[in-house]
């Protein structure tokens, strides 16, 4: 075998251990694979003292400082596993580039605010800037949209791209508990962002997408351009209407290419249970990619955690090592065409409005005026349970469900309605998702 392929991994945490796990059980199976021995042999982490486990580090080179590595004569592959979209991860992916080592990141937020000046960078020197991990854990949707639908222009691409807020919700569905409680055990589990306001808010599934929206459409990256909601506002009620009506709530990263713009936006979305997407719960994560010649296409699988992440940065170390060194957003960063948002359309697959209701005579009809004025069309309405004649205001859960619709002419219905006095709190609004 010819001479070993050298990895500098910074960051120790979950996946970097994991990635050491993955080489220590399939030291051998990788070295076939890649046609050479891949092994560590320097290292970066915050805490050198810290017990890793079964990993023996001592005969490796360590650095404290993740850019010292990156400039370490002693490694082929800079593996970049410390996060964030600027500091350290950044200095250090650059330095690695400027120093003609290869890059491999897990670093969404990285990605999607530098991606395209850091693809620019390497393949400017010809070296790779792979990022598996990066998007959807242990799936490999960035392989599949960067080399194995190369024959195809996809129009749409969506998902669920966080296993934390999937998590949360599917335990909240089945077993009734609390959003702040699940979120714990995702924590412990390994599934969330050092910042789990990043997993609910909708930013990390919104990094994710970015970077899909790139690689999908071949346009340049662009984070800002999405419309980010997250989960925090969704109660437990919902989820319980959502399923009466036949439906589940999931955090989707949704990607639309018209021809005449693009529109990506991240939100709670309700889709009608037995579809591949509605049917992906716990930590799994499922894109559709809608090609033009292959059709739908589904891939699933683990979105979080030590090794299914880790089983991604090893397929971008074989790749390095085999020498399969492709433009990181599918096209040479040169040739990403600009971004374009496309113009305002009613939302396909309309909205789930959730309100409690004042029961007294005219309230629904006020509230059906307003939508009426509106345009509003509506498609159902489910009064659920009955109002309660001991509490201070009697109030009533009532559920519309509109046809299709313009966003901004439902919010400022939703805006009318919630000044109207017929309602007790603020409407809680839903986008229903057709595929
Ligand atoms: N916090 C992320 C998630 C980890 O929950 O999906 C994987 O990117």
């Amino acid at each position: 075998m010819t001479n070993a392929l050298r990895l500098g991994i910074a960051g120790l945490g979950t996946v970097g251990t994991g990635v050491l796990d993955i080489l220590a059980a399939h030291g051998d199976l990788v070295a076939a694979r890649a046609g050479k021995p891949v092994t560590v042999t320097a290292v970066s982490a915050r805490n050198k003292s810290k017990p890793r486990g079964k990993h023996d580090l001592s005969g490796l080179e360590w650095h404290d400082d993740p850019v010292a590595l990156a400039k370490s004569a002693g490694i082929d592959v800079f593996i970049e596993l410390i996060g964030g979209d600027s500091g350290p991860a950044k200095d250090a992916v650059e330095a690695a580039i400027a120093s003609g080592k290869h890059v491999i990141t897990a670093n969404k937020a990285l990605l999607a605010h530098h991606g395209a000046t850091l693809a620019r960078a390497a393949e400017a020197k010809g070296l790779a800037l792979n990022f598996e991990a990066a998007v959807a854990g242990g799936i490999p949707v960035i392989k599949a949209l960067r080399e194995g639908l190369v024959g195809n222009a996809p129009k749409r691409v969506f998902g669920i791209m966080n296993g934390t807020c999937n998590y949360i919700l599917t335990k909240m569905g089945m077993e009734g508990r609390s959003f702040a409680d699940v979120l714990k055990e995702a924590q412990a589990l390994g599934y969330a962002e050092a910042d789990p306001t990043f997993d609910v808010g909708g930013f990390d599934t919104a990094h994710k997408l970015a970077v899909l929206t790139s690689l999908a459409f071949g346009t340049e990256v662009n984070l800002p351009a999405i419309k980010i909601e997250g989960i925090e506002n969704v109660a437990l009620a919902d989820i319980r209407n959502a399923a009466e009506l036949g439906y589940k709530i999931k955090l989707l990263g949704v990607a639309v290419n018209y021809g005449s713009g693009i529109e990506q936006r991240v939100h709670p979305t309700l889709i009608q249970r037995g579809s591949p997407v509605s049917e992906t719960d716990d930590v799994f994560n499922a894109i559709v990619v809608k090609g033009d010649f292959v059709g739908d296409l589904v891939l699933e699988g683990r979105g979080a955690g030590a090794h299914p992440t880790a089983s991604a940065v090893l397929s971008d170390i074989v790749d390095i090592a085999r020498g399969n060194i492709r433009p990181a957003f599918g096209v040479p960063a040169t040739a990403l065409k600009k971004y374009k948002d496309s113009s305002p359309r009613a939302h396909e697959g309309g909205f789930y409005v959730a309100l409690e209701l004042a029961d007294k005579p005219g309230a629904v009809a006020a509230i059906a005026t307003i939508l009426g004025d509106a345009k509003i069309s509506i498609e159902s309405i489910v009064q659920r349970g009955k109002a309660d004649p001991t509490a201070e205001r009697a109030t009533a859960p009532f559920i519309l469900i509109t046809h299709d619709t313009l966003e901004e002419s439902l919010k400022q219905a939703m805006a009318k309605i919630e000044k109207d006095g017929h309602v007790a709190s603020k409407p809680r609004v839903i986008r229903i998702e057709r595929f």
